[in-house]
């Protein structure tokens, strides 16, 4: 061929490419998963099976979702838990949505100052570790109240191949090995060192829970009430009053699991849907994505310096109204209609120029480190109707306040630190509460948990959310905007390098190695703080996309042991 016609043939080539769907440009090498008709994405292999597995036997995604759930305070209880609590959005296959908050409560004994010395101070430690730091956990009514509104399968079903894997053990990863050495000491000092996770487990070997196994079965024999009102609610109380903690069998008895409405926003053409208050999540990301929503960003480029600024510009301001407005709207009048207004968002991001980045404050700068960046999980499940949940649980910290209760199996969340100890005090995520976000009995603490589904042309698309405190809002957000404005796969929407900012502390945190030093340096160049010091990741993605011709493709994020399975 000579070189005319190579041209011309190259330029047909060119044109063919550009007038197919470029999801078909795709090779499968690219994608995760792929299944035909139902899928689960969790932190761990063996809980996406018994998910699955409820599926597999003619169950719906919400019997997949009471499976999961708890399989994961199995496999993983690192955040997976019993003793957490959680958030979840739904879409049924007739396009109809909800939302259920089984967030944690603070005790009727609680009160706005209990974690403050006699000078006002907040006491280090006091909302983070041990039986003070406790919320009244909300995971099994939860799960008992989404069984009974949308689950097909008798509970006895759901919960026999999660007691058995309580029984039967759960093989140690390389991952889980380093993280049990990582808190095994913070575990021993609340918990005491013959707490059963001081011994020491390596990778490879199987942990049994036979404790878990026992309390689980009381619970599949006695409903939720076993553990608000019956002997597990009884044993439960009196060791964490024993440990010095405020929770009382009343408090366990009144907790309920609410049905909220979801908060519901478009952007260009997708429609998303996810979590209201008690959570920021749902405002937050729709404040960032209504802020944005006028630039450009396909032609800026992925992770460009000025893509990372305008998100950055977004989240500043969106993360400063969080922290001021939101709180549990069942104690304080939370504006969402103004905070969602588009004519407010236009106005908030409109002092924004590209030479010189908008300083939050010089407060709290640089101070706040995070720690502990994979504490809670997230898992997405369709079912083979084409009903969806986004599942988001948690126990706050890494093994929540490390106080575990031998007898009953499980580990107690240190949820309380999510409230506002005290006004300009930063939590351990770096978040800077007010008077809306401030402690109160029976209140829920802000959340950032983000489950989310995405729609587009009425049909559904996507089912997303991950872990990672307050870098939850912006990892959910960087996911879908890999798909939507980037084209990206599930799986690489999902593995893309990630950043995050949140007003305060005023810096971008970058994942290790994901950008280069001309983007840091430009950045740099325009008044941006980078934190370029140890920096660990930044959320842990668990999706599913729709594709096209309607099969399903996993996301499951590289940087756990996370997997999706499907049929
Ligand atoms: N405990 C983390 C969150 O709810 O945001």
């Amino acid at each position: 061929m000579n070189s005319k016609l190579s041209s011309i043939f190259i330029f047909c080539i060119l044109i063919l490419l550009a007038g197919c769907n470029p999801t078909d440009q795709i090779s499968y090498e690219e994608r995760g998963l792929i299944a035909e008709y139902a899928m689960v994405v969790s932190a761990r292999e063996e809980a996406s099976k018994i998910g699955l597995l409820m599926m597999q036997q003619g169950g719906n995604a919400f019997d997949a979702m009471v499976a999961t759930e708890l399989a994961l305070a199995v496999a993983y209880p690192f955040a997976g838990n019993l003793g957490g609590g959680g958030f979840m959005v739904y879409r049924l296959a007739d396009g109809k949505s909800g939302t259920i908050d089984y967030r944690e409560r603070a005790p009727m004994a609680a009160h706005r100052d209990m974690y403050l010395d006699e000078n006002g101070e907040v006491i280090p430690g006091l909302s983070t570790m041990g039986a003070l730091a406790v919320g009244i956990p909300g995971t099994i009514a939860g799960v008992f109240e989404v069984h009974r509104k949308l689950g097909s399968l008798p509970i006895e079903d759901i919960l026999a191949p999660v007691i058995e894997l309580a029984e039967k053990g759960v093989v140690v990863t390389e991952k889980q090995a380093q993280r049990l050495a990582g808190y095994r000491e913070s575990i021993v000092k609340v918990s005491g060192e013959n707490t059963f996770f001081a011994q020491v487990f390596d990778e490879n070997d199987t942990i049994k829970y036979a404790a878990l196994a026992e309390t689980l079965r009381r619970i599949s024999r006695n409903g939720s009430d076993e553990f608000y009102k019956g002997e597990t609610a009884r044993r439960l109380v009196k060791f964490l009053q024993e440990k010095g903690g405020i929770i009382t069998l009343e408090d366990l008895s009144a907790y309920e699991a609410q049905w909220r409405d979801p908060i519901q926003f478009s952007y260009k053409d997708i429609n998303i849907i996810s979590m209201a208050p008690p959570s920021s999540g749902g405002v937050t990301l729709s404040q960032i994505l209504g802020m944005i929503e006028e630039f450009d960003l396909k032609s800026v480029g992925h992770n460009s310096p000025d893509y990372i600024q305008v998100l950055t510009e977004a989240e500043r301001r969106a993360y400063a109204d969080r922290n001021y407005y939101l709180g549990d709207p069942d104690f304080v009048q939370v504006p969402v209609e103004v905070l969602l207004d588009k004519a407010y968002l236009k106005n908030r991001i409109s002092n924004f120029n590209f030479d010189q980045a908008t300083l939050s404050s010089d407060v709290s700068h640089g101070h706040i480190q995070f720690i502990e960046s994979e504490e809670t999980t997230h898992y997405s499940i369709i079912d083979q109707f084409g009903n969806a949940a986004a599942v988001t649980t948690t126990l706050n910290g890494a093994y929540g306040s490390k106080l575990y209760c031998d007898d009953l199996g499980f580990f107690l969340n240190n949820e309380m630190d999510d409230f506002s100890a005290k006004t300009g005090v930063p939590n351990m995520f770096g978040l800077i509460g007010a008077d809306a976000n401030a402690i109160a009995p029976g209140k829920r603490m802000l959340s950032s948990m983000t489950p989310t589904i995405v729609e587009k042309n009425g049909e559904l698309l996507m089912v997303v959310g991950t872990p990672g405190g307050s870098t939850i809002i912006t990892s959910v957000l960087q996911t879908i905007l890999n798909v939507a404005e980037f084209e990206m796969t599930m799986q690489q929407a999902v593995d893309a390098p990630r950043f995050h900012h949140q007003w305060l502390p005023d810096h971008i945190n970058f994942e290790p190695e994901g950008f280069t030093k001309a983007t840091l340096e430009k950045l740099k160049s325009k008044g941006y703080n980078t934190n370029e010091g140890y920096t660990p990741i930044l959320g842990k993605v668990d999706a599913i996309l729709v594709l096209p011709n309607g099969k399903l493709e996993g996301g499951a994020d590289k940087r756990g042991d996370d997997k999706a399975i499907g049929f």
